[in-house]
């Protein structure tokens, strides 16, 4: 390994910078030179990158967001954009590849892996969504905010007596919604894992109500249904105003906690020396605090667990 490039790709992550920083510095240790690629798989394509040195990732760690940017580049998807993308890698000189992303940029990965490039995964993503692995990059920061947020909602649905929809982000996972619900006290969670059943959405609400609960909060996650939709369906059984927050792109900044940090800084030396060993075309996963690699298209095959003890200790909780 002579000279190796890092991406960021798909939607930030906090922590991504930890692994940016983690990759180029342990790679640098090593002695190998390391190419910032701009903007994922856009700067392959646009030969945009530059070499990094100790201080390009200097004052990183704690910040939100990819100092290297970051895009959903179609083109790379076309066979044109593709092949663009590989000739860079060659007139490069690039021997491997570490990106940082999440389930569509692994899907990239592989592909670039299929053309003989060799490429590391590292998981970032706030949605949590990869099934091989416990976390993602991004999530536990994500799930701080949400919290928080869920706390000051708190305190005006309390003082108004309210019911609340607070939907959050999370594509077709509902691990942000559930583990937000469950860790701050909501009222219901409702995912796309688990059927959704308005009547019994509306009864539990008017029981918590006729028992003195000051406020229903119903955690939602995006994939599961639109908030204002489903406040309408509830509204069919029960003439309640019931308020709406859509939480948004507030979920994806921000200063990563420690843990996104930590696992970034690991993760991303760990890429660097999956590369020197020779352990290609493999992703980085965490299981029981450890971090391991696997095979990056058994890992794509992999269907995500749904943790329904978690669902179904909220709905007791909550009641
Ligand atoms: O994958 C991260 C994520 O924030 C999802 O939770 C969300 O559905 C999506 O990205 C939003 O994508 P975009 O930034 O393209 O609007």
């Amino acid at each position: 390994m002579r000279t190796i490039g890092v991406l960021t790709s798909g939607g930030d992550a906090p922590g991504m910078n930890a692994a940016i920083r983690a990759v180029v510095r342990y790679g640098i240790y090593n002695d190998i030179n390391v190419l910032g690629i701009k903007k994922g798989y856009r700067g392959l394509i646009d030969n945009d990158m530059e070499k990094m040195d100790l201080s390009s990732v200097a004052d990183i760690i704690h910040r939100g967001g990819t100092t290297l940017g970051t895009a959903r580049c179609e083109k790379f998807m076309t066979k044109e954009g593709f092949n663009e993308a590989l000739e860079t890698i060659k007139y490069r000189d690039i021997d491997g590849l570490v990106v940082i992303g999440g389930d569509g940029s692994f899907r990239g990965a592989k592909e670039l892996s299929e053309a003989g490039v060799k490429t590391i995964g590292i998981p970032g993503t706030i949605d949590n969504d990869l099934a091989y692995t416990e976390y993602t990059i991004g999530f536990s920061t994500a799930l701080e905010t949400i919290l928080d947020a869920v706390t000051k909602i708190r305190d005006t649905s309390s003082s108004h007596e309210r019911t609340i929809i607070i939907e959050v982000m999370g594509r077709n996972c509902g691990d942000l919604a559930l583990y937000s619900g469950l860790a701050g006290g909501a009222e219901m969670v409702l995912i796309p894992e688990a059927k959704i059943d308005i009547e019994n959405i509306a009864e539990k609400i008017t029981s918590g109500m006729a028992r003195g609960k000051k406020h229903s909060i119903i955690l939602l996650a995006e994939g599961a249904g639109d908030a204002y939709d489903i406040r309408d369906k509830i509204n069919k059984f029960i003439d309640i105003p019931i308020r709406c927050t859509v939480l948004g792109y507030i979920q994806r900044g921000g200063t990563p906690v420690s843990y996104d940090r930590l696992l970034g800084s690991r993760m991303g030396a760990q890429a660097v020396k999956c590369l020197i060993e020779g352990n290609n075309n493999v992703v980085l996963g965490t299981k029981d605090g450890k971090i391991f690699h696997m095979d990056i298209e058994k890992a794509l095959n992999m269907k995500k667990k749904f943790d329904s003890e978690a669902f179904e200790l909220t709905k007791i909780l909550s009641i």
